[in-house]
């Protein structure tokens, strides 16, 4: 067979595919347990690196002290799960059941030969950031695992600051793709 003719094949094959994941938008990789707490996920070292953060605070006001450039405290990283990634490519929306990963790091400075900059130290705490909008009054859960050995964790209660915030500042559902830059550039930003 010529290899136009593969293609064209290969292609429906594709476009079928994604017209199904529009009909069963529901991803089905969070894990939680009989209580609702999600599992953290044992892969995240192959998830999407999304975008980081140096020395971020979420605190305004007297709160949250003027960025001290000799000790910035810590580096966020945010990594996106695989597959939800993939959806978000392909729509420009985030698939229920999409998580997002944010890992706080030490930010550790005069490591050879890295001595003017600074580079993520030992792991302090990681947040999940799951979009459900078929499991989640409000569309959202959000996870805090302060231990890094801890496995599971109870959503944040609704009504939290993290809802707050992130639906009000964040610029695409409640997520912050302003400062993810794939992600804006998907949709436009
Ligand atoms: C005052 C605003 C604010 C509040 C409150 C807030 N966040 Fe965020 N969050 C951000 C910003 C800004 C980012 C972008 C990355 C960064 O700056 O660290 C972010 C990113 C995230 C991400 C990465 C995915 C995404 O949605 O963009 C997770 C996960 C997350 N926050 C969890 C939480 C949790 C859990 C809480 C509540 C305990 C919370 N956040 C409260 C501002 C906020």
């Amino acid at each position: 067979m010529p290899a136009k003719k593969i293609n064209k094949i290969a292609m429906l094959g594709l476009l079928s595919a994604s017209a199904a994941t529009l009909a069963q938008p529901d991803l089905g990789i969070a894990r939680y347990t009989d209580e609702g707490e999600l599992y953290f996920p044992a892969d995240t070292a192959r998830w999407f690196h999304a975008g980081s953060v140096l020395g971020g605070r979420y605190a305004e006001g007297e709160a949250a002290p003027a960025f001290d450039p000799a000790n910035p405290e810590n580096t966020g990283v945010v990594q996106m799960e695989p597959q939800a990634w993939q959806y978000f490519m392909e729509h420009g929306e985030y698939a229920d059941g999409t998580m997002f990963l944010l890992s706080f790091y030490a930010s550790e400075a005069k490591s050879d030969p890295q001595l003017n900059g600074f580079v993520q130290g030992a792991l302090q705490a990681r947040e999940i950031h799951v979009i459900d909008k078929g499991r989640f009054t409000e569309g959202r859960g959000f996870f805090i695992y302060n231990d890094p050995a801890q496995r599971t964790s109870a959503k944040v209660p609704d009504g939290s600051d993290c809802v707050v915030c992130h639906t009000s500042e964040g610029d695409h559902d409640g997520t912050f793709v302003q400062f993810y830059p794939h992600l804006r550039d998907r949709i436009g930003n």
